[in-house]
C-alpha cells in the first residue's frame, strides 16, 4: 500500500499536513490525468425534484457545460426507489437503477450527485463514495448540519471535492459568497429567510389572506416543501440551514442539543394582522451571532419592520445577510426553493468539480473554519423586543396586573393597545423595550395562571434591522 501526504485545502484545518490519505484516495489518484478528453462521468442519487432539474439543466447546456469544462459530462446511472415512476423528458430510462451499488462500485463514476435526502442511507453513500476517491454534490442540509464536519474532514483525507451550494438557500450562492468571497475577512453574523416554503406561506397568509393548510399544500404542489414538510413549517429545516452557515462562517460544530428552533405552524393571522398594524411583517428568520466565547443561533418567526429589506423577501425568495467585519453588510437573495433554482446550484457545482478533475487538482472543499468548538448561547440568554398578545377578560385592574408583571422583571413597555373583543374578552397587544428572554418568560409565567386570562399568551420576537 502507498501513502501520500494530504494538504489542506481552502481556509480548511480538516487536512492537516500530518494525515495519511487512504489507498482509495490513491486509486483516485492514478485515475487522475491528463484527462484526454474522455467525459466526466456521474451518478445521480435521486430523481424527484431537484434530481429531475439536474437533469434538464445538464441536457439543455451540456454543449455549453462541454466547452467551460473542457470535456462532456455523462449522466451514467440514476438511482430511484421506484424505477417505474413517470420522471422528467430529459430521463434516459435505461438509466435508472435501484441498486446504489450499480454507482458506487463503478469505476467510471467519479461525481456522485446526491439528491435523495434523508440521513442515514444518504449519509452512508455520501461516505463511501468520498472513502473511494468521488467526488460527491449534494443537496442535503439535514445531513450536512449533523455530519458536516466529518464529511468534509474524509473529503479531506482523500483529496476529493465535497461540494454543497444547493444546501442553503436554493439558487442563491451563499456558500461559495462565505468560502470565496469572505476569505479575507470574517462573518460576524449573519441573518436570513432560509426556508421558501414557510416564507411562500406567510407571504400568502399576509398578502391575500390564504389559510395556513392551503398554502402548506400549494407550496407541497410547486416543488418546495420537504418529503416531510414538518421540517419547513416547525424550522428544523432553516435551522440546519443555518448550521450548516455557522460551520462555514464561525467554526461551528452541530450541537446536540439547545439550539432555539421554532417555526410557523399554529401561527394565528390574527397576529399576522396585528403586527401590520404595529407596521411589522411577520417572517421565519434564522440568525447567527459569533458572541466571542459562544456562538447563537435561532430560527423563529419574527416581526420585521415594513420597511427593512426583509420584509419585502416574498414568496419562495429567500434573502441571507451576511455582516462581515471589514465589509459590513453583505445582501443576497433569490429564489430558495424548486426544481430550477436548485438545480442550478447543483450544477454550479458539478462544473467546479469536474474542472478541478480535468485540472488533476485536489478537489474543491469547503471548509469549514478551524475554530475551537465553542458553546451555543442559551436561549434564555438571547436580548431582543418582543411582540406579546394576551387575550383577557375586560375587566379593570387587568392591564395594571399585566403592567405589573412586566415591571417586576424589568422588561420595559414601548407600545401597549387593547383591542375591545366579543365576549367580554379584549386583546391586549405589547411592544416591549429589549429585554432578556429569560425575563419575558417569567413574566408570561407569573402571568399563565391568572383567572382573567382566556388563552395562552402569544409571543413573537422582533428582529431589527
Ligand atoms: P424528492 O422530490 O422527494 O426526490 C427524492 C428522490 O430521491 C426521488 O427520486 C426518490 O426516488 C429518491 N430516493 C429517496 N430515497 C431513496 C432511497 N433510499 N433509495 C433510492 N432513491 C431514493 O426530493 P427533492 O425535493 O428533490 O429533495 C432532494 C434533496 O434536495 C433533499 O436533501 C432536499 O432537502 C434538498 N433540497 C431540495 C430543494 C427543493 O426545493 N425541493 C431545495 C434545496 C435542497 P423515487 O422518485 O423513486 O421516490
Ligand atoms: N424545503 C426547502 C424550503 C427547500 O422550502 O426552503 C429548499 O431547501
Amino acid at each position: 500500500m502507498r501513502f501520500v501526504r494530504a494538504h489542506a485545502t481552502s481556509r480548511a484545518n480538516f487536512a492537516d499536513s500530518g494525515s495519511l490519505v487512504t489507498s482509495a484516495a490513491v486509486k483516485h489518484e492514478e485515475r487522475r490525468r491528463p484527462h484526454g478528453g474522455a467525459p466526466i462521468r456521474l451518478g445521480l442519487l435521486g430523481c424527484g425534484t431537484v434530481g429531475g432539474g439536474v437533469l434538464r439543466l445538464l441536457t439543455k447546456n451540456a454543449a455549453e457545460f462541454r466547452r467551460r469544462v473542457g470535456v462532456p459530462i455523462e449522466v451514467r446511472r440514476v438511482l430511484v426507489r421506484d424505477a417505474d415512476k413517470p420522471r422528467v423528458d430529459e430521463l434516459d430510462r435505461s438509466l435508472l437503477t435501484t441498486k446504489v451499488d450499480d454507482i458506487l462500485t463503478d469505476e467510471d463514476i467519479e461525481i456522485v450527485v446526491e439528491v435523495m435526502g434523508g440521513e442515514g442511507f444518504a449519509g452512508d453513500c455520501i461516505e463511501r463514495a468520498l472513502s473511494s476517491g468521488r467526488s460527491v454534490v449534494t443537496a442535503n442540509k439535514a445531513l450536512l448540519a449533523r455530519r458536516g464536519p466529518t464529511l468534509l474532514e474524509l473529503a479531506g483525507t482523500n483529496r476529493v471535492g465535497l461540494a454543497f451550494e444547493a444546501a442553503v438557500g436554493g439558487g442563491i450562492p451563499v456558500i461559495r459568497t462565505i468560502r470565496d468571497a469572505f476569505a479575507s475577512d470574517d462573518v460576524v453574523e449573519l441573518t436570513g429567510i432560509l426556508n421558501g416554503t414557510s416564507n411562500y406561506i406567510l407571504t400568502r397568509m399576509t398578502e391575500d389572506g390564504a389559510l395556513f393548510n392551503d398554502v402548506l399544500r400549494e407550496a407541497q404542489d410547486k416543488g418546495y416543501a420537504e418529503a416531510d414538510p414538518s421540517l419547513d413549517i416547525d424550522g428544523h429545516d432553516a435551522a440546519q440551514k443555518l448550521m450548516v452557515l455557522a460551520m462555514l462562517a464561525f467554526g461551528a460544530r452541530p450541537p446536540e442539543s439547545g439550539m432555539l428552533i421554532e417555526g410557523i405552524r399554529g401561527l394565528d393571522a390574527v397576529d399576522v394582522k396585528l403586527a401590520g398594524q404595529f407596521g411589522y411583517v411577520v417572517k421565519h428568520v434564522a440568525v447567527g451571532k459569533d458572541r466571542g466565547a459562544s456562538v447563537e443561533l435561532r430560527a423563529h418567526a419574527a416581526l420585521v419592520k415594513k420597511s427593512s429589506v426583509f420584509a419585502n423577501v416574498s414568496g419562495v425568495l429567500n434573502a441571507i445577510r451576511l455582516e462581515g467585519h471589514a465589509l459590513g453588510p453583505c445582501l443576497l437573495s433569490g429564489r430558495g426553493a424548486g426544481d430550477m433554482p436548485t438545480a442550478v446550484s447543483v450544477v454550479a457545482d458539478i462544473l467546479d468539480v469536474a474542472r478541478a478533475i480535468v485540472a488533476g487538482a485536489p478537489g474543491i472543499v469547503t471548509g469549514a473554519r478551524p475554530l475551537a468548538a465553542r458553546p451555543l448561547t442559551p436561549p434564555s440568554e438571547i436580548v431582543l423586543r418582543y411582540y406579546l398578545r394576551l387575550a383577557v377578560a375586560d375587566e379593570p385592574g387587568v392591564m395594571a396586573e399585566i403592567a405589573g408583571a412586566l415591571g417586576r422583571e424589568r422588561v420595559s413597555l414601548s407600545q401597549i393597545v387593547q383591542t375591545e373583543g366579543k365576549d367580554g374578552t379584549a386583546q391586549v397587544v405589547i411592544i416591549t423595550h429589549e429585554a432578556r428572554e429569560s425575563a419575558v418568560g417569567a413574566a408570561l409565567s407569573a402571568l399563565a395562571d391568572k383567572r382573567f386570562l382566556r388563552a395562552p399568551a402569544v409571543l413573537l420576537r422582533i428582529e431589527e434591522g
